[in-house]
This record gives structure tokens, sequence and C-alpha cells, in this order.
């Protein structure tokens, strides 16, 4: 595929649109979350729970099959605007999974360090709210999207260089706080963060 110009603007809805199935699992896991909890109430070695009741299997299960079609929507019937920047690779749903069950294993292990470190379910680590589902997206696609992640967000997209992923430092917070605010005042989040 031949990438032609595209302003910086461009550039960020394009890194946005990239990024939507792991945005956007999140969100579906505290819409369709709940039930038995994915550490099924165990505590670890230091008498506290591994996970805690935040973290569900239907959270993940739903998460994960919510990107999936997240991705699908994209590629059906996605804005055309995108279509001529954006490419999932030869296997987009694969892309998908690994984006969307890669944002839920970063929020997973988010909730571990969490828990490690003595924070109730639903304390607030400003730091590890924020970035977890991206870097746990970004880990496996680089693991196991074959050359994908590293053609979009790591200086193989021609000329635009570290852009993309200084794009989702700025704004993966905004869109993070604006959508949890959203949440909570739908009901569908128990605390605003
Ligand atoms: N959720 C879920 N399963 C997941 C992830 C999220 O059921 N795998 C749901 C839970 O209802 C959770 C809500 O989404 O309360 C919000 O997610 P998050 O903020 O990550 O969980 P917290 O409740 O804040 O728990 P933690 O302190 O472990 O982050
Ligand atoms: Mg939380």
């Amino acid at each position: 595929m031949t990438v032609v110009a595209i302003t910086p603007l461009g550039i960020v809805l394009v890194t946005v649109w990239h990024m939507l199935p792991a945005y956007l699992a999140n969100t579906i896991a505290s819409i369709v979350g709940g039930g038995a909890p994915i550490d099924y109430g165990r505590n670890w070695r230091d008498g506290r729970r591994i996970l805690g009741d935040g973290k569900t299997w239907r959270g993940l299960v739903g998460g994960t099959l919510g990107g999936l079609l997240v991705g699908h929507f994209q590629i059906t019937t996605g804005s055309s605007f995108f279509s001529g920047y954006v490419s999932w690779g030869s296997s987009p749903y694969l892309i998908f999974f690994l984006l969307a069950f890669g944002a839920l294993v970063g929020d997973m292990a988010a909730s571990f360090i969490k828990r490690r470190q003595g924070q109730e379910r639903g304390a607030k680590s400003p730091l590890l709210d924020i970035y977890d589902f991206i870097i746990g997206a970004l880990v496996l696609t680089g693991l196991f999207g074959g050359g994908w992640l590293e053609y979009w967000f790591f200086g193989g997209w021609p000329s635009h260089g570290w852009v993309p992923l200084i794009t989702l430092v700025i704004a993966t917070p905004i869109l993070h706080r604006s959508v949890n605010i959203l949440g909570y005042k739908l009901g569908v989040k128990q605390v605003p963060w």
C-alpha cells in the first residue's frame, strides 16, 4: 500500500483509529463486566486478592469480543477517509484480537500490581490506570502482530517517525478521562477514573 501525504491532524486521527479496538475493549468490559472474578476470589501470597473483583471473566471475554466487533465495523462500515491510510495487515482480525485482548491483559496486569501495593479495587493509580491497556495492546501486537506494530508505531510508517507513538502518549489520557467521566455519569463505572 502506498501512503499519501497526510496532515498532522490526520496522523493523530489515523493513530487513534488504529487503537479503537483497544480503547473500546476496555469500555465494553466496564459495561458487560460482572459475575465470577478471574481470580475466583483467591489471594496471592501476601494475603491480598490476586486481581480483585473488578476483573471478571465476563469483562475479559465480552471486552475481547467487543473489540473484535469494533474492528469488524471499522473495516466494513468505517469512514472512507481512513481506508487510504489504514492497513490492518494480512490478518485484520488477528490485529483486532491482539489489540482488544492485549488491552484487557494490560488492565489485569495493572490490577495485579495495584493489589500488590495494597490498593483496593477501584483505587486510583494515575499512570497505571491511563496507560495499562495501551501498553498491553502494544506489547501483544508487537509480539504476535507480524510487523504491524513496527510499521505503524515505530517509524515504519513513511516519514512520520515516532509521531504516532507520541500521539498515543498525549491523546490517551484525554480520551481515557473523557470516556470514564461519561461512563461514570451513565452509571457503568463506579468511579470517574
Ligand atoms: N471489568 C470487568 N472485567 C475486566 C475489566 C473490567 O468486569 N476484565 C469491569 C469491572 O466491573 C470493573 C470495571 O469494568 O469494576 C472498571 O474497570 P477498572 O477500572 O479496570 O476496574 P476497577 O474496578 O477500578 O478495579 P482495579 O482497581 O482492579 O483497576
Ligand atoms: Mg479502575
